[in-house]
């Protein structure tokens, strides 16, 4: 094997609820995967250093112990979750966000916690999950919570887009590892009323729409399923909203897989409308892929 493929998947533990929650996800994927797990805590670079004042001294030992603390814990529950996974754990000094991205170079998958410890409660995605959600060039799996249930089943958002093929390609992996099925999910609305108020173009047929936006979707899906021969492949074409139509199929899903980029926005935007909306509300763990 190479190098490159014997890269172990990156997991960022801070403490949280959610950190563990992403941890234990992550043991599972790096058994699934047959990767090594890499357990990675991120520490402010001054609580490294030796400081001359004793004062200062102890408390900083204090917060690297806890830092070793968690990563012991981490490694506790991955390893009660999933005994075959094989780990390794660092303190690692810098920017929380900084740090996992450096840490995703040429890994292949980041996996974090939907929150932290941040202390604003009212916020649904952290800060450094967010910026990695942005940023990593790798695929990054955002997890809430462990999941008590499996419900043997993958969710994939569909487009038209390159985007939709990056995804495509690591929810049919993913679907493979599991033995799950895979629903593709494509949503359509009304095309937006081109006179005043609520005015339909004169020409509009929701029916011819309706058959061009499954053939968006087959054409989407198209070489993959010969790829994956076992993969029980479901085609959903929903008339209404994507990030609801997405937020229900979560409910029943083991993940949800996402391309970063849509056909809306503009041309430097990092991660689409229903990326965001998904990192915030999809009921089971989220892979942006790019
Ligand atoms: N210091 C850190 N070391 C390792 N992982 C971290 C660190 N901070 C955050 N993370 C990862 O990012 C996830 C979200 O944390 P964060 O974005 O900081 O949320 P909050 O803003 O609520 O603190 C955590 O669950 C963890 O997976
Ligand atoms: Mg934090």
């Amino acid at each position: 094997m190479s190098e490159r493929a014997q890269r172990p998947i990156i997991v960022g533990a801070d403490g949280s609820g959610p950190g563990y929650a992403a941890v234990e996800w992550a043991a599972q994927e790096a058994v699934r995967r047959d990767r090594r797990l890499r357990i990675v805590s991120v520490l402010s670079p001054w609580l490294l250093e030796p400081l001359p004042e004793p004062n200062a001294d102890r408390m900083r030992r204090e917060l690297r112990d806890n830092g070793q603390e968690v990563l012991r814990q981490a490694a506790a529950r991955a390893a009660a979750g999933e005994p075959r996974v094989r780990t390794e754990t660092e303190l690692v000094p810098g920017g929380p966000a900084q740090t996992l991205l450096k840490e995703a170079e040429g890994a292949p998958m980041l996996v974090v916690g939907g929150r932290g410890l941040g202390e604003f409660g009212g916020l649904l995605l952290g800060s450094a999950t967010n910026q990695v959600a942005l940023y990593a060039r790798c695929p990054v799996v955002v997890v809430r919570r462990t999941e008590e249930t499996a419900h043997g089943e993958v969710v994939v958002a569909v487009d038209d887009t390159p985007s939709a093929q990056a995804a495509l390609g690591f929810a049919f992996e993913e679907a493979a590892l599991r033995s799950a099925r895979l629903r593709a999910v494509h949503a359509w609305r009304d095309p937006a009323s081109l006179g005043w108020g609520e005015m339909q173009p004169p020409v509009y047929d929701p029916e011819l729409v309706a058959g061009e936006e499954s053939r968006v979707l087959s054409e989407a899906l198209a070489g993959w399923p010969a790829r994956y021969p076992d993969v029980e492949v479901v085609e959903e074409v929903v008339r209404g909203g994507t990030v609801r139509a997405l937020a229900g199929a979560s409910a029943r899903a083991d993940l949800l897989v996402l391309g970063s980029r849509g056909r809306g926005g503009f041309a430097g935007l990092l991660l689409g409308s229903v990326g965001q909306a998904m990192l915030h509300h999809a009921h089971c763990p989220v892979a942006v892929v790019r």
